[in-house]
């Protein structure tokens, strides 16, 4: 009985509350062919740190000699225990229509020294039966090669910093695609270049925490470019013909947005620093790391007395072998800063080196991280920069999503905060697709389930699932954002609001019924 006066309890309050903005609130369509998916990483959900000869990576490395860097003193060695459970993570990605699903590979758990000298049979398999059970399902498997965690035998000899490392790549990816290529067609090589690199830049206790700011990130960034390229040629000339797939890369960034009318170059300049940086060497026709970054690291450099750049400086045979080495332009984008004239960050240092420095507006809508404010023009904004930078490149957004603190399982359960972030960026990127011609053809959300990230622990979730991480049994339960969106991923349809409010209630209504009876 009183469950069904809280069904319409619910239907009445929801019914009666509509805020409808009279601008959006069409319903929008996507082709039939625009891809929906659904992403993670490997440390941040696989757990079994150390099981059936996993090497060490740099972050079980990292956190278990300072637990202190991460919010609650916790670590991945746990985390979702996807390599127990990815049959329910598989189930999940069905559950919510998704055309494909984007993980990572963790290197150490396949080459536990880094290197072809010890070939994990145990991680082999692994990762064959998630691409199996994705198969099975109907699920195109996205796999990113590298997402952060470099086997620590290799940061022993420097890591990214160490330009021979590219060539460790190469042989790790000769091994992804001999192993699982005849099964996945879509190839990530590196994730967010920019965040890992930052791993040399000391700054935020970011693995491998090599504090050398101004020169770390920056021979960091030279490897990874080359490795990259290493993979995608490898690719080219041995198994593209065979195999029919696709291999790209996925690079992050903000929108920046100038503070005041005086701040346009300062602006320009912190995304050429911060995407330019990546995609300008490979996109780009000219290829090259952006002039102003060039320009502006070679006279820090000078000022500081060094011989020779803190840059380092590509040979025109290694320029012309890294551009266009990409099938597809891998994006993920969160959220908007404010760029300024000025200078911060150490001296030296990369942030110095751009010479803007970065804010946000407090009274932009905030969510469960400091630096995601929900600013969703800039999504649109951000990919007109990109198709006027690079041309009529084809984009995948390999990350988006929006995270939050909320402690009360109601809350968590139903996150009105993410439904509307989703909303918010889907329409803007609609806009950038249909109104302006930037050829996106995919979308990814962040991320499957909640999990450990990085720095903020278990405290940040950006989870479409919930995951208690108490409970011994790591149960995933649906937030509301997953239906919404397994909604979109169905029907290709962003529906208007008027239409979203009546099916949330009865959502809600569900959801609040599945209480009541499982208190
Ligand atoms: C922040 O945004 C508000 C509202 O759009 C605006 O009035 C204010 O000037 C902005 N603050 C800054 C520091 O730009
Ligand atoms: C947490 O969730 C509850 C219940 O949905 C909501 O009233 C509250 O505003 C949320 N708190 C935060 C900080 O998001
Ligand atoms: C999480 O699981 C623990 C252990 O089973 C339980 O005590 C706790 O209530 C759960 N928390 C939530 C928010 O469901």
């Amino acid at each position: 009985m009183y469950r069904a006066l809280i069904f319409v309890a619910v239907v009445a309050f929801a019914t009666a509350t509509p805020t409808l903005r009279s601008e959006d609130n069409e319903e929008l369509r996507f082709d039939d062919n625009f891809l929906f998916g659904v992403a993670s990483a490997a440390y941040q959900i696989e757990g079994a740190w150390n099981e059936d000869g996993k090497g060490e990576s740099i972050w079980d490395h990292m956190l278990h000699e300072h637990p202190e860097y991460t919010e609650d003193r916790q670590n991945g060695d746990v985390a979702a225990d996807s390599y127990h459970r990815y049959r329910d993570d598989v189930k999940i990605v069905k559950e919510m229509n998704m055309d494909f699903y984007r993980f990572s590979i963790s290197w150490p758990r396949i080459l536990p020294n880094g290197d072809l000298s010890l070939i994990n049979a145990k991680g082999v398999e692994y990762y064959n039966n998630l691409i199996d059970e994705l198969l099975a399902n109907g699920i195109e498997p996205m796999v990113t090669m590298f997402h952060w965690d470099l086997p620590y035998a290799l940061q022993e000899l420097g890591g990214w910093a160490n330009r021979h490392i590219a060539t460790y790549f190469r042989d790790y990816a000769d091994l992804l695609f001999k192993t699982y290529g005849n099964k996945v067609k879509w190839w990530i090589t590196l994730n967010e270049p920019q965040s890992f690199c930052r791993g040399y830049s000391g700054d935020h206790f970011l693995a491998p925490g090599v504090e050398h700011p101004g020169v770390g990130e920056y021979l960091c960034g030279h490897t990874a470019l080359l490795a990259h390229a290493h993979a995608y040629h490898l690719y080219e000339e041995t198994y593209r013909a065979k195999q029919k797939g696709e291999v790209g890369i996925t690079l992050n960034s903000f929108w920046y947005t100038p503070k005041t009318e005086n701040d346009k170059n300062a602006a320009e300049r912190a995304i050429q620093f911060w995407l330019g940086w990546f995609a300008n060497p490979v996109f780009s026709k000219e290829g090259n790391y952006p002039q102003v970054m060039r320009e502006r690291v070679a006279a820090n450099s000078a000022k500081e007395k060094l011989r020779r750049s803190r840059l380092p400086v590509f040979t025109q045979e290694e320029i012309n072998y890294i551009k266009g080495t990409a099938d597809f332009f891998g994006l993920n984008h969160y959220t908007t800063n404010y760029a300024e004239e000025g200078e911060e960050g150490k001296t030296p240092s990369a942030d110095r080196d751009a010479g803007a420095i970065i804010t946000q507006n407090a009274s932009w809508p905030s969510s469960g991280s400091d630096w995601l404010k929900v600013t969703p023009t800039g999504f649109r904004d951000l990919l007109n920069w990109i198709r006027n930078a690079y041309g009529d490149v084809r984009i995948i957004i390999t990350e988006n999503g929006f995270s939050d603190r909320n402690t009360t399982v109601d809350g968590i359960l139903l996150d009105d905060g993410r439904v509307t972030y989703f909303e918010e960026y889907l329409r803007e990127m609609h806009k950038a697709i249909y109104t302006d011609g930037v050829k996106v053809f995919g979308y990814t959300a962040w991320t499957l389930i909640d999990n450990f990230e990085w720095l903020h622990s278990y405290q940040e979730r950006f989870g479409l699932y919930y995951v208690n991480f108490s409970d011994p049994s790591l149960t995933r339960s649906a937030k509301k954002s997953s239906i919404y969106l397994g909604e979109i991923a169905l029907t290709h349809v962003v529906p208007s609001q008027g239409v979203q409010l009546i099916a949330s209630s009865i959502l809600l209504a569900a959801i609040l019924l599945r209480m009541c009876i499982f208190p």
